[in-house]
């Protein structure tokens, strides 16, 4: 009887259907919130197919060496490696961006980060080019997103992690907006020269102390660069709004994403530099604080002080 259950138990899944479903139970008693779903793009990885394709095919034979490919993605996310690193995948603002573990995972709450600077971008009409610089740029996720959203424009992506802009120059050329970016490998501001219309950036935002208790997925696989925003969370707002000034036209308008609970320390930081109008904080879909933006003003011309929430 014992040996009955272990065979069936190890049986190899002849069909999609019942591949899917056992390898859905692997990863949950592995520990992973979402097993099923990510049982399915895993499965669908390794078939090489796409939503409807798999859906037609549930009750297909498994060919063996698929199976074999299947059971090894599992294992990785067994070890809780993301999708996304298994695939080398990530949609963000509904397209397809290369990500690889050099890179963080592109966030859906980093869209509203393109939203507001579209916006934005409206208010900067009358220039013949839109010139935009995206601090830390990672996979190119955002700088890509605004050129293909806005043909005029001109971006500088830049990144401390020289690995991090080869991903996103690749993902630049695979959407076909690399002639109008221009990355550039460098500390914040350090080889950055000229003035632009939006400065944007989704700087590592986690607090030191708060690193610890990220999800293994966030902790153990994206790189600590992207992640790690010092003691206070707050190290690189400080360093790009102590500068953003520069780089700036009048009327230039910075655009930053924040940690949930950051707003009014970001706000007291931009507030406080004397080059801009009050800011004003956006929300993400889940009602939490998300986007800052601040416009450089003369400094002559700032009536108040402090935050104006919207
Ligand atoms: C939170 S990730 C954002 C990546 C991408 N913009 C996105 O939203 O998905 C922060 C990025 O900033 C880069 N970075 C961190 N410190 C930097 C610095 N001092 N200068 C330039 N880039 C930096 C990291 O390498 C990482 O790619």
């Amino acid at each position: 009887m014992e040996n009955q259950t272990t065979i069936t138990t190890e049986a190899k899944p002849e069909r999609l259907r019942q591949a899917l479903l056992e390898g859905a139970r692997r990863l949950k008693f592995a520990g992973i919130e979402g097993a099923r779903l990510d049982a399915e793009v895993l499965l669908r990885h390794a078939l090489g197919m796409e939503k409807s394709e798999f859906y037609l095919n549930l009750d297909a034979l498994l060919p063996i060496e698929d199976e074999e490919c299947f059971r090894k993605l599992l294992l990785r996310r067994a070890q809780r490696e993301p999708v996304a690193y298994i695939t080398g995948r990530k949609e963000f603002w509904s397209r397809d961006f290369l990500v690889t573990s050099d890179v963080l995972i592109p966030r859906p709450e980093t869209e509203r980060l393109v939203e507001v600077a579209l916006e934005r971008s409206k208010l900067c009409a009358g220039r013949a080019q839109l010139e935009i610089l995206d601090l830390g740029t990672g996979s190119g996720a955002v700088a890509i997103s605004l050129a293909k959203e806005l043909p005029e424009a001109r971006i500088t992506a830049v990144d401390v992690s020289i690995a991090a802009l080869e991903v996103a120059r690749r993902n630049s050329e695979r959407h076909g907006v690399a002639s109008r970016i221009r990355f550039s490998a460098g500390d914040l501001f350090e080889q950055v020269a000229g003035e632009f219309d939006l400065i944007v950036s989704n700087p590592p935002y986690v607090r030191r102390e708060e690193l610890a208790a990220l999800s293994p997925e966030i902790r153990d696989w994206e790189p600590l660069t992207a992640l790690d925003g010092g003691l206070d969370g707050l190290d690189c707002y400080r360093r790009i709004i102590a500068d953003a000034h520069q780089y700036l036209v009048p009327g230039g308008h910075i655009i930053l994403e924040i940690g949930a609970d950051m707003g009014k320390a970001v706000a007291a930081l931009l507030n406080g530099a004397g080059w801009y109008a009050p800011s004003l904080v956006y929300q993400d879909y889940a009602a939490r604080d998300r986007i800052i933006v601040a416009r450089k003003t003369p400094p002559s011309n700032l009536t108040a002080k402090g935050s104006n929430r919207g």
